[in-house]
């Protein structure tokens, strides 16, 4: 999506005979927005339509959880045990119409390769290495990338030998994208903009792999996921071109903005959704006016609601919140620092937290996978006594650039 590659061998106009040992291949264009939008041209030994056995339908279900009390919620996801594969692993937490955010730490690896056709996908990587193979080549990974996925990827996840994988998964029926006041007119990233192409990376290495024998393609489509057997191996592409393809964009070469005085979250802005944003919260310098707070004011989210997954960073000191740990502020309510923090936020310079953050422009929906991992005594965590005023030492902080 960020800018034009061809990996293979590709004929010198589009829409003519290619051949290869004689075999015409078959031509297809991968486009989004009917013709309109951005597009891929791939040339495959086999029809991609060639299916051997059209097998199981999975329906996607949901286990909702509709808390008794609107409140604010802090999960923790650290004890959570391994499962499933990277994408029969994903564990639903919260979701609606734009987004699904999951968890997945995978115990396995996939036997099967997965399209997502139905939604693009970004993972975020907070542990582990390895290359997402696709059917436009290999695409190394590692932890802290943001793994972006456009819908019709086939692709399999092949963690390195001993690594252990941990994911958040964001997927979404419309287009996640670069947000567009980061770039010009003609595509190029801006130089006000937190990243630049040199910090995209493509596919590497077109495989081909002209094997036969039996594959499995899982595509989630419909709300569920359908099974299809192949008697060819699905990367059978010897050549594309164009915008569509898997990406990785590492959270730390997000180059943070400062201000004299507090910047909001937009400013952490890294990617763009339909109704929702990603930020990414990386370490930096704060605030520097002499009269600066340097943390953030409270605010209304009157409509949007903010889940944040704190990465790394010095949270040990703030009450409940350690590595893994997922708060949601959702909308309708006022959130901010809890008592004595601004206080004590003066004449910070730095923060070294690392953290990512979904907004949503609409209401988030909880499984019952929450409703386990909630701690419902957070919503008190801003509740003093009225004769005992607390201090930031009585509700301790550490450094919190953000909430
Ligand atoms: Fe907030």
């Amino acid at each position: 999506m960020p800018f034009y590659q061809v990996r293979g061998t590709v004929p010198r106009k589009r829409h003519v005979q290619f051949r290869d040992n004689g075999l015409l291949l078959t031509e297809e264009v991968m486009g989004l927005e009917g013709f309109s939008g951005n597009e891929s041209i791939l040339y495959h030994l086999q029809s991609p339509c060639r299916v051997k056995e059209v097998a199981e339908f999975e329906p996607i279900e949901r286990e909702e959880w509709v808390p008794e009390g609107h409140a604010h919620r802090l999960m923790n996801t650290a004890g959570l045990e391994p499962e499933g594969d990277q994408i029969g692993g994903r564990r639903l937490l919260m979701w609606n119409d734009d987004v699904e955010i999951s968890f997945c730490r995978p115990a396995a690896s996939m036997e099967y390769f997965f399209r997502n056709g139905e939604g693009d996908e970004v993972i975020f990587v907070h542990h582990g290495e390895g290359t997402l193979e696709s059917i436009f080549g290999d695409l190394p990974y590692k932890g802290g990338d943001y793994v972006v996925v456009p819908r019709g990827t086939t692709y399999r996840f092949v963690p390195d030998e001993g690594s252990e994988q941990l994911y958040l998964v964001f997927e979404s029926p419309g287009h996640i994208e670069i947000p567009r006041r980061y770039r010009n007119e003609y595509g190029q990233l801006l130089e006000h903009a937190p990243y630049y192409h040199r910090d995209i990376h493509a596919p590497t290495e077109l495989q081909t792999h002209r094997d036969r024998g039996d594959f499995q393609v899982k595509v989630r489509v419909r709300g569920g996921y359908q099974t299809y057997g192949l008697d060819y191996h699905p990367f059978d592409v010897v050549g594309w071109d164009g915008y569509c393809y898997p990406w990785t964009f590492s959270i730390h070469d997000f180059e943070p903005i400062t201000g004299r005085i507090h910047m909001p979250p937009p400013s952490h802005q890294t990617f763009a959704g339909r109704n929702f944003v990603i930020c990414s919260f990386c370490p930096r310098k704060l605030d520097f006016d002499p009269l600066a707070v340097p943390i953030p004011y409270h605010h209304s989210n009157l409509d949007s609601e903010e889940m944040i997954y704190y990465v790394d960073g010095q949270f040990s000191s703030r009450k409940g919140i350690e590595i893994g740990s997922i708060t949601l502020h959702p909308s309708g309510i006022p959130h901010g620092p809890q008592p004595g923090l601004a206080e004590k936020s003066i004449g910070m310079t730095e923060t070294h937290e690392l953290a990512v953050m979904c907004d949503t422009f609409r209401p988030l929906r909880l499984t019952t996978l929450a409703r386990d991992l909630d701690k419902p005594e957070y919503a008190y965590s801003w509740y003093t006594e009225p004769d005992q005023p607390a201090t930031a030492d009585e509700n301790p902080a550490g450094v919190t650039s953000h909430f």
